[in-house]
C-alpha cells in the first residue's frame, strides 16, 4: 500500500476511506473497508459518523497504531475556548484516546453553541467573528496533550493558507480539499509541495456524489473517455484511474462507498500511472468545482482558486 510522509514525520496511507453521508451504513462500511485493507479513515463531527467509525475500528481488532484516523472541528466550535471540548466530544464518540489528524473543516466560524447550522432571525447562516487563525492556534495547543498527532485545515483559499503559514508556530500537516481530474488545482498543489503540506483529495470521483448534480448534462467524471481509455491499458476502471491520478501526484485520496464491491475495487485504485497518462489527464482539467457552500455558509470560499464561479 502506498504511503506518504507528513511534515510531522508520521506516515499517512494514500488510500483513505470517506464516511460522509449514509450514516446508518457506516459501521458496516468502515468494518468492510478495514477488513479489505484500508488503514486510513476520514470522518468529521458534522457527518454524525464518529461513533460508527469507532465501533468499526473496535470490531476490526486491528491495533489502533496501524490506523490513520482523521476528524474535523465543525464551524460552531471555532472559538478558541470551545476547541478542546469539541475534540474531546469527538474522541468520546470515536471511543479513542487520540486522532492522527484534526482539521478545521471550513475557514468560516458559526455562532457558538450546540446548533451545527445556526440561523439568524431572517433565516441566514449565523456566522461569528472568530478568526480561523485563532482557531488554528487553539489546535496547535492540542498537540501537547497527545490527543492529536497532527493538525491541518480543509477548504482554505490560497490567501488563507498563506496567512496561516505566516502566523503559525506549527505549519499544517495536511490540507484536505476537493481534488479530481476535473479539478486538478495543479498550481495550488505545487504551492503545498513547496511548503511541505500534504494534500488529501475529497470527492475524488468528482460529481459522483449525488448532492453535486448540476444544471445541464456534463456527464460523469468516472465515465470520462480519457480515463476509460487509460484504464484499458492497466486493466482498471475509470474510477480506479481517477484515484491513481491523485496517488501518482503524491496526494492521498478519500473515496467513500457503502457498497462492498466498490469498497474493494476502490482500494485497487492504489497504483501509479505513467507520465504519458498523467499528461493526457492534464488535458481534461475542466476546473469544475462541485462543492462550494459559500451561499449556505455565509462566507465566500475558494476566492482565489480554480473552479470558483
Ligand atoms: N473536507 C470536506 O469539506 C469534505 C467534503 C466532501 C467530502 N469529504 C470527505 O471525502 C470523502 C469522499 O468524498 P465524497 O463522499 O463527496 O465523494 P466520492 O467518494 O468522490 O463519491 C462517493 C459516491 O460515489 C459512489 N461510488 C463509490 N465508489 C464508486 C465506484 N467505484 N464506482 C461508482 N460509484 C462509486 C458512492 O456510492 P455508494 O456509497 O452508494 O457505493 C457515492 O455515491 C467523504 O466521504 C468525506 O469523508 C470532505
Amino acid at each position: 500500500m502506498t504511503t506518504f510522509k507528513l511534515n510531522t514525520g508520521a506516515t499517512i496511507p494514500a488510500l483513505g476511506f470517506g464516511t460522509w453521508q449514509d450514516a446508518d451504513a457506516q459501521e458496516t462500511a468502515v468494518l468492510e473497508a478495514l477488513r479489505a485493507g484500508y488503514r486510513h479513515i476520514d470522518t468529521a463531527r458534522v457527518y454524525g459518523t464518529e461513533a460508527a467509525v469507532g465501533r468499526a475500528i473496535k470490531k476490526s481488532g486491528i491495533p489502533r497504531n496501524q490506523i490513520f484516523l482523521t476528524t474535523k472541528i465543525w464551524n460552531n466550535k471555532h472559538h478558541p475556548d470551545d476547541v478542546a471540548q469539541a475534540l474531546q466530544d469527538s474522541l468520546n464518540d470515536l471511543d479513542q484516546d487520540y486522532v492522527d489528524l484534526l482539521l478545521i473543516h471550513w475557514p468560516v466560524a458559526f455562532k457558538r453553541g450546540t446548533e451545527q447550522f445556526p440561523k439568524t432571525e431572517d433565516g441566514k447562516p449565523a456566522v461569528a467573528d472568530t478568526d480561523y487563525l485563532d482557531t488554528y492556534k487553539a489546535l496547535e495547543k492540542l498537540l501537547s496533550t497527545g490527543k492529536v498527532k497532527a493538525i491541518g485545515v480543509s477548504n482554505f483559499s490560497k490567501a488563507e493558507m498563506e496567512r496561516i503559514l505566516a502566523n503559525a508556530t506549527v505549519p499544517p500537516a495536511v490540507h484536505q480539499l476537493e481534488g479530481h481530474p476535473w479539478l486538478q488545482q495543479r498550481e495550488f498543489a505545487e504551492w503545498h509541495k513547496k511548503h511541505g503540506i500534504h494534500i488529501t483529495h475529497y470527492s475524488p470521483f468528482g460529481n459522483q456524489n449525488e448532492v453535486y448534480s448540476r444544471e445541464g448534462t456534463i456527464g460523469r467524471l468516472i465515465e470520462d473517455p480519457v480515463l476509460v481509455e487509460i484504464g484499458k491499458k492497466y486493466n482498471k476502471s475509470a474510477a480506479q484511474v481517477a484515484l491513481a491520478w491523485g496517488v501518482t501526484e503524491g496526494h492521498s485520496v478519500l473515496p467513500k462507498s457503502k457498497t462492498p464491491e466498490r469498497i474493494k475495487a476502490n482500494l485497487e485504485g492504489d497504483f501509479k500511472l505513467e507520465e504519458e497518462d498523467l499528461k493526457k489527464i492534464r488535458g481534461i482539467d475542466r476546473k469544475l468545482r462541485f462543492n462550494d457552500s459559500s451561499k449556505d455558509f455565509g462566507y465566500d470560499f475558494f476566492k482565489d482558486l480554480d473552479g470558483k464561479k
